[in-house]
């Protein structure tokens, strides 16, 4: 039997909670469940999940998986927006889909 894992996702005004198995990427699990990462230009504009147009950003608010690529590196330590392609998801999280035009702005946390 797999594990199950729970990814709560707020996304435009609503929390929707997405039940997986662990070792689910997160932006395929976005998509199947009908919650695009993208921006509205990007739904056909885009690197298909390879890590390389940086426009399936979404903040991870509890539960940051450590990054794997680069650019989500980076991305964790400015606080832009995690690439949801780069992203396993291997315990319960909640993130949000920001609002954008194509990559999505830099979320400094409050101190
Ligand atoms: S889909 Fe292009 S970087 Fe994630």
């Amino acid at each position: 039997m797999q594990d199950k894992v729970e990814v709560t996702v707020n996304y435009e005004g609503k929390t929707i909670v997405l039940e997986t198995i662990k070792g689910t990427n997160l932006r395929k699990l976005l998509l199947e469940n009908g919650l695009s990462p993208y921006s509205k230009i990007n739904q056909k504009l885009n690197c298909g999940g390879n890590g390389i147009c940086a426009t399936c950003g979404v903040f991870i608010l509890e539960n940051k998986p450590k990054p794997t690529h680069w650019h989500d590196w980076l991305a964790n330590k400015f606080y832009y927006p995690r690439l949801s392609c780069q992203i396993v998801v291997e315990q319960a999280m909640v993130i949000e889909i920001p609002q954008k035009l194509i990559w999505g702005s830099r979320r400094k946390p409050k101190s």
